[in-house]
């Protein structure tokens, strides 16, 4: 990929410079100024559309094509065969699937993920979360990433799937791999051999857990899909495992990132931690706003449908649009202030799990171990503080936001 000219002055309009420190650091000058200046905007270094406007996103959610993924062929043509497997996998997942193949699998993976199952989960993540904050007890300094926002979705999802809870270093490297395809992969070609090695180990791991739930059946999400079964249709072995990674990835980056981040917000805006201190009832509407005003997932990709017209701009059918929450949810027209964070604001429909038929299947599960993360931290430890003349790093991924480590400081 060619790197932009930066001229003096006048940097050129892309999302490309998000993976310049600085912006990555503050995302939302470059949001805004695409919003005002072109909220449609052409952009010709990811040869794609990128859209800004909450209104657009919300009608590029609604109305576009999900079915993104290049088949090996196309693969080919481009030289990128190398990747086929990884397609074949995404292929399946329903996150790719455009109606009537995305309703079948949602209808029959929503089967496995009944409030009933959230509702268990609810007091296993309470024990999770209990256990890996009194392991900080004693120390004066932690890395938050490491010790709480990295394990706690990573055990939970393990736990999720009915797979041994020792394995979940395993389950989240590969999910951190597989999050490089998904935010990022076409700016780190060198990244792809590790993504397919963990992507091939992954497919391996599913399968003979599959193998095992027909001798040792578990109640989590593997089994569950394994069995689900709706008007006598069922899923099969290779959707049933590109679904769990789907679910295994969705479920685990967003999180670490809403945890992360969350706590980043609020350990740099006293006035409304102590607001949340003082009122836990305000919990619920806090995780929305931290959502909001940091959201895990920055952005998403479409293709444009036959005769797409967005915000009076006409798209043609195929292009490629990404469609980028982070910006939507700080747009003015939607939100009042939104730069401001507010965490008793109310009338907050803002777009971080997406909208529209794909909008996040784990919701509920993720609003949980937000709730319990920040509840659980915040009542241990009544100082915690950043720790002075520590760098915020993010991880430097388009799509996903998120910090690589977060020092913070208890007494
Ligand atoms: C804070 C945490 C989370 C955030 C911010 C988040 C965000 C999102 C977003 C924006 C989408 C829609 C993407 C699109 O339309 O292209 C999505 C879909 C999805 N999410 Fe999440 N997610 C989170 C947690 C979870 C969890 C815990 C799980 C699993 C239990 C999960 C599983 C999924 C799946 C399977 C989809 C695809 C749904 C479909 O295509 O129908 N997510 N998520």
């Amino acid at each position: 990929m060619t790197t932009p000219p930066v001229r003096e002055g006048s940097p050129p309009l892309s999302l490309y410079h998000l993976l310049d420190p600085e912006v990555l650091a503050d995302p939302y000058p470059l949001y805004r100024q695409l919003r005002e200046e072109d909220p449609v905007h052409w952009d010709p270094y990811l040869h794609a559309w990128v859209v800004t406007r909450y209104e657009d996103v919300v009608n590029v959610l609604h109305h576009f094509k999900a079915d993104r993924t290049p088949t090996p062929e196309r693969l080919d043509e481009l030289g990128m065969g190398e990747i086929a497997p990884i397609a074949a996998v995404m292929v399946k997942q329903m996150l790719f699937l455009d109606p009537p193949e995305h309703g079948r699998v949602r209808r029959l993976a929503s089967v496995a993920f009944t409030p009933r199952r959230v509702g268990v989960l609810r007091e296993h993540i309470r024990q999770i979360a209990g256990t890996l904050v009194d392991n900080l007890a004693d120390k004066p300094r932690f890395d938050l990433m490491a010790e709480l926002a990295n394990p706690l979705p990573a055990i939970v999802t393990a736990e999720m799937l009915g797979v041994p809870v020792s394995d979940h270093e395993l389950l989240k490297g590969w999910s951190q791999d597989f999050a490089e395809m998904l935010g990022n992969f076409q700016h780190n070609p060198g990244r792809v051999k590790k993504t397919l090695q963990s992507v091939e180990a992954m497919v391996v791991y599913f399968h003979a857990a599959i193998i095992r739930e027909a001798s040792h059946p578990t109640e989590g999400l593997i089994n569950a899909l394994v069995t689900a079964e709706v008007d006598g249709d069922r899923l099969s072995e290779e959707e049933v495992v590109a679904n769990v990674i789907i679910t295994m990835v969705g479920g685990q980056e967003t999180t670490t990132n809403l945890i992360g981040n969350g706590v980043l917000t609020l350990l740099r805006q006293p006035d409304q931690l102590e607001r949340l201190r003082s009122d836990p009832t305000l919990l619920v509407n806090a995780v929305e706003e931290l959502l909001r005003f940091e959201s895990p997932s920055q952005q998403t990709a479409r293709l444009a449908p036959a005769r797409a017209i967005l915000g009076g701009t006409r798209i043609p059918e195929g292009d490629a649009v990404i469609a980028v929450m982070g910006a939507a949810n700080r747009d003015p027209e939607r939100f009042s202030d939104p730069d401001h964070l507010d965490l008793g604001r109310e009338d907050n429909r803002h777009l971080a799990f997406g909208w529209a038929a794909h909008f996040c299947f784990g919701a509920p599960l993720a609003r949980m171990e937000g709730q319990i993360a920040f509840e659980t931290l915040l009542a241990r430890f009544p100082k915690i503080a950043l720790a002075p003349d520590e760098a915020i790093e993010w991880r430097p991924n388009l799509g996903l936001r998120g910090l690589t480590g977060l020092q913070v400081v208890t007494s």
